[in-house]
């Protein structure tokens, strides 16, 4: 029998509720499948920092890079906001650390439409029909990573900075990421940039051109971030991947949230590429919403973004698509079938939603 380790990282807030329930699925999963699961547990950004002072320890960071993959509730809360370690970016944030340590470069935020949410979103029903978008951000880059970034005093007033730098090399792989994805969805990619501004923007323009030589058959749209995030708001069904850096990257992906009805229905994978044949480097799985810390402990978070991030587990960490599939059906199926926490206008539990999408993976597995 084929067997995988599972890092969880519940973190932060609603964070362990939802991996608890994420972690219930797979077990679910794992046995229809013939797939052993060992489950590993540890602390994760404040939950960390409470018992041991650092946001993620080395021991965790091992961990992960000995796991096949690793499922993380959510992280943050404003009592660890203000806190400033010393070690660069990824040293305030223990999610920015372990996507650091284990390079996924490539976080894949896909958002669908689901018809039993529609009247959640600010669109009309027509505008949704087939809306199905792939945000594929670059996530070890950029903004949120690169050097000199910094605070001081300069002329008496307080200044801070930071800097967006990619080399060539970073951008070309996550453009190969973006055509493959394509590729294997609708063949259209839009590369989001500020080239008109950025010199960094004018640098991903044209090596995404480059690498968008080798996918003939995928037709590459450069448009400018601010664009993309105006056009997406107004046609949302007509776009297929988008692609961004880490800044473009994370704003694009919580608008995506709106096509879904809610950031709460958003699953995320961060990978260091897409798997290639047996060679599997392991990977993140998290939802996109926060850690919600105000709901924290009532039963009452929204499962839905936990639950389709083990479907990408799945898919990207164990290979096994088919069940991907089941999984998000079983979603679909609990979505129309009423099963709603409060954030999406309904009234069950996080226990009872997972429970029911549980059930509907049992009748169509
Ligand atoms: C996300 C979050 C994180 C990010 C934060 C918590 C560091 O907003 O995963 O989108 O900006 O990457
Ligand atoms: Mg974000």
């Amino acid at each position: 029998m084929t067997s995988f380790t599972i890092l969880a990282l519940g973190g932060d807030g609603i964070g362990p509720e939802v991996v608890a329930c994420g972690l219930k699925l797979s077990d679910a999963v794992a046995s229809q499948a013939q797939i052993r699961l060992h489950i590993q547990e540890d602390l994760l950004h404040g939950a960390a920092w409470q018992a041991y002072g650092t946001f993620c320890r080395d021991e965790t960071v091992r961990a992960a890079q000995a796991a096949d993959a690793v499922l993380v509730g959510a992280v943050g809360g404003p009592q660890w906001d203000g806190i400033r370690v010393a070690g660069g970016p990824e040293m305030q944030d223990g999610l920015m650390r372990l996507r650091k340590a284990l390079d996924t470069y490539a976080g894949l935020r896909p958002a669908r439409a689901w018809p039993a949410l529609t009247a959640l979103t600010p669109y009309k029903s027509t505008l949704l029909t087939g809306a199905d978008v792939m945000v594929l951000r670059e996530l070890t880059g950029g903004a949120f990573f690169s050097e000199p970034r910094g605070h001081d005093l300069r002329a008496g007033k307080r200044y801070a900075f930071d800097t967006t730098a990619y080399d060539e090399s970073e951008i070309a792989r996550i453009a190969h990421v973006g055509f493959s994805l394509a590729r294997s969805r609708r063949g259209t990619l839009v590369s989001a940039d500020k080239a008109n501004v950025m010199e960094s923007g004018m640098l991903w323009r044209q090596i995404v051109s480059e690498v968008g030589r080798d996918y003939p058959d995928v037709t590459l749209l450069h448009l400018y971030a601010d664009n993309v995030v105006y056009q997406l708001a107004r046609r949302p069904a007509d776009f297929d991947v988008i692609l961004g850096d880490n800044l473009f990257g994370d704003i694009l992906s919580d608008q995506a949230g709106a096509i879904a009805g809610s950031l709460g229905m958003l699953p995320s994978a961060c990978l260091h590429g897409l798997p290639q044949g047996r060679e599997r480097r392991p990977g993140i799985f998290e939802a996109v919403h926060g850690s919600a810390p105000d709901i924290a402990g009532k039963g009452i978070a929204n499962p839905y973004g936990t639950l389709l991030s083990v479907a990408l587990m799945f898919e990207y960490a164990f290979g096994q698509p088919l069940e991907a599939r089941r999984i998000e059906a079983a979603v679909a199926t609990a979505l129309e079938g009423g099963w709603r926490t409060p954030d999406i206008g309904g009234h069950h539990s996080t226990v009872a939603v997972t429970d029911a999408v549980i059930a509907a993976y049992r009748v169509i597995g």
